[in-house]
């Protein structure tokens, strides 16, 4: 696809972003599928990145005042969960924050779903910090929510819980750890956390990562397993906590691309994915080409730019995954299609990745922009 092309495709998505996202600031992860209405953490900060990088920092400044709402309103439970934690107890389930919130602030009536997933605000921490820096803005105020949220971290790290595709919440995942030592160190790095809090926690997430969540030099899906998951490229790219030139990185890549890489572009997320059958996620394609991209590697970058491209529907929507091409698990598509529909689309995240790797190619958005 032409750098022209994709020049436009970056400006429709910045206007699926804009276009979708909530007057109160948050983002709906999608739009257009039955139980994606919400304003997920792990989502939304990514597509902040994206607004932010690509000419929209009033969409990205407007969620980050939204999420530092959701917490600092929550401020009793976070202290609640914070004091049981440090007197050596637990607190109540529902005193837990939740992973995503209903666009007008509200905690989601939905049961059965692991909610407790740690990593969205880690992610979180790293993408306001990032914004902060990137436009000079004043931090002041987003003090109180990243202070509640680095104890709340501080407390909660290490707590198995459901990972990125909010599953197997037993375990303990390495790229949620991930998240939340890039968001810890960013936010120290920034001046918005003591290093003195942080550094204990960046340590012994560092020894636990090094002693369980490694397999043969290469970083694992959770503690004590052996799996490869997609999501551990976070760990390289954007967080930071894995040298991106080092050994560990250039097993897990490895791993990865064995494993999860479709040979024309596009990326499974695990094995054993069974979701609309296992397909191949643009969140992943662009992870991948971000890390390429960040390390020199930009014909590798540029592939999966092309991939996710030519995932978009005429009108230049991306989904969650493309399951018109190789699935892992074919003969689960039609269950999930008859459960929930078809794949969600657009995504809002799907476009983020897009405009972030198009941003670390250099290819930034056609046209006067007119976002905030
Ligand atoms: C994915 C999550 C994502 C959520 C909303 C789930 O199916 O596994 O990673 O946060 O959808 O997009």
């Amino acid at each position: 696809m032409s750098t022209t092309d994709h020049r436009r495709l970056v400006a429709r998505s910045l206007d699926v972003i804009t276009g979708n996202q909530d007057a109160g600031g948050g983002y709906p992860a999608s739009p257009a599928y039955p139980v994606y209405g919400f304003s997920w953490f792990r989502d939304g900060s990514f597509i902040a990145e994206a607004a932010s990088r690509a000419g929209a920092p009033g969409s990205a400044t407007a969620f980050h005042d939204w999420c530092a709402r959701m917490v600092t309103d929550r401020a009793d439970r976070v202290l609640r969960v914070v004091a049981a934690h440090r007197g050596g107890g637990r607190p109540a389930d529902r005193d837990y924050l939740p992973t995503r919130f209903t666009l007008d602030g509200r905690d989601p009536d939905v049961a059965g779903w692991g909610e407790f997933q740690t990593d969205g605000y880690g992610t979180w921490l790293w993408s306001l910090t990032a914004h902060l820096e990137r436009h000079g803005l004043d931090p002041a105020p987003y003090r109180d929510a990243v202070a509640l949220v680095v104890d709340y971290l501080a407390v909660t790290w290490d707590l198995p819980c459901n990972d990125w595709w909010e599953e197997s919440g037993d375990e303990r995942h390495v790229s949620t750890l991930g998240a939340i030592q890039g968001g810890l160190a960013a936010a120290a790095r920034a001046g918005l956390a003591d290093p003195e809090a942080v550094g204990p926690v960046l340590a012994d997430a560092g020894n636990l990562v090094a002693e369980e969540g490694t397999l043969r030099g290469r970083l694992t899906k959770w503690l004590g397993n052996d799996a490869v998951d997609a999501s551990l490229v976070a760990c390289l790219t954007p967080f930071a906590v894995t040298d991106p030139y080092g050994r560990v990185a250039a097993r897990t890549l490895a791993a990865v691309e064995r494993d999860l890489l479709e040979p024309g572009g596009g990326v499974h997320r695990y094995l054993d994915d069974v979701f609309y059958g296992g397909g191949q996620w643009p969140v992943l394609a662009g992870l991948l080409g971000w890390h390429h991209a960040r390390t020199g590697r930009t014909a590798a970058a540029r592939r999966q730019l092309d991939w996710i491209a030519a995932q978009a529907t005429p009108d230049g929507l991306l989904p969650e995954q493309a399951v018109d091409a190789r699935l892992l698990h074919p003969e689960q598509l039609a269950p999930w299609e008859e459960r929930w529909g078809p794949v969600a689309t657009p995504l809002l995240w799907s476009h983020a990745m897009y405009v972030i790797l198009a941003d670390a190619l250099g290819i930034h958005p056609t046209g006067p922009t007119h976002h905030p």
